[in-house]
């Protein structure tokens, strides 16, 4: 039996290099973008590798996105093994600290990074129940660490810090169910890789992702990893 991944913000970045390694892993991708042409454009790069890949449509702060997601998943692939929650807000202004970051900032990249990542999970989390089976790899940062909490990027801090909160909830919601959820941050690879489209830096900023989406069912749930260790919230 074929596992079912599914990515959201698959069609460029991080998220496109997942879609890429689970591929080759056999594991059957549905790589979700939420521009259908760049959806598919990004499935066309995979399919000259020779990946062969389904595209979905998801703006994950949709509730109607998120509703036809959950149609499609049941109809036509009838499970979801592994859940990549990687689309996330760009960086807003760097500089923008508790005192000036803005109500919309705010609620956008609340949208997206924390409520959109929350409602696809309770969208494939009864499948993962019942096939007793999953792997939710949640894509957060090392600016969410409360450890080292700093006054910038207020809006993708907060939003981050909260999708960690997200993962602990998550992970005892689904304790024993056989569903592994963890949080993760692509680290300094991921720096290096942005604004480029070739494969090369982010193949080591997705390493992690990829190591938490095949976990073996003795593998760590409700943690926080980067280059495959522990991290501190
Ligand atoms: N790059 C880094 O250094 C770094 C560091 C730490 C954490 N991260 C996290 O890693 C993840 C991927 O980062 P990246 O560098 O690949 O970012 P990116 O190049 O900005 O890509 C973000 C992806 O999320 C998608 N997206 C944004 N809003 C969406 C929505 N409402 N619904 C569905 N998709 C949406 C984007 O779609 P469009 O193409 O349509 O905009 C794009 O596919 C993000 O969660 C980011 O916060 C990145």
């Amino acid at each position: 039996m074929d596992r079912v991944a599914l990515v959201t913000g698959g069609n460029r970045g991080l998220g496109l290099e997942i879609c890429r390694q689970l591929a080759r892993r056999d594991i059957r991708v549905i790589l979700s973008s939420r521009d259908a042409v760049a959806g598919a454009q990004a499935a066309e790069i995979l399919a000259r590798e020779g990946l062969r890949l389904s595209v979905h449509c998801l703006d994950v702060s949709s509730a109607a996105d998120v509703k036809l997601l959950g149609e499609r998943l049941s109809d036509d692939f009838g499970r979801c093994d592994i859940l990549v929650n990687n689309a996330g807000m760009r960086l807003g202004d760097a500089d923008a600290g508790i005192l000036d970051e803005t109500g919309e900032g705010l609620r956008e990249a609340l949208a997206v990074n924390l409520v959109g990542a929350v409602c696809v999970a309770q969208t494939v989390a009864p499948l993962m129940v019942r096939q007793a089976y999953g792997r939710v790899v949640n894509v957060s940062s090392s600016l969410a660490q409360l450890a080292t909490m700093g006054n910038t990027h207020a809006a993708h801090r907060l939003s981050k810090a909260a999708l960690n909160a997200v993962t602990l909830m998550l992970s005892q919601a689904l304790a024993g169910s056989g569903v592994l959820v963890n949080s993760m941050c692509p680290g300094a690879q991921a720096l290096a890789a942005e604004g480029s489209d070739a494969p090369v830096g982010w193949e080591s900023a997705a390493d992690t992702a990829i190591w938490l989406a095949t976990l073996p069912k003795d593998g760590p749930t409700g943690g926080f990893f980067r280059d495959r260790r522990p991290m501190a919230w």
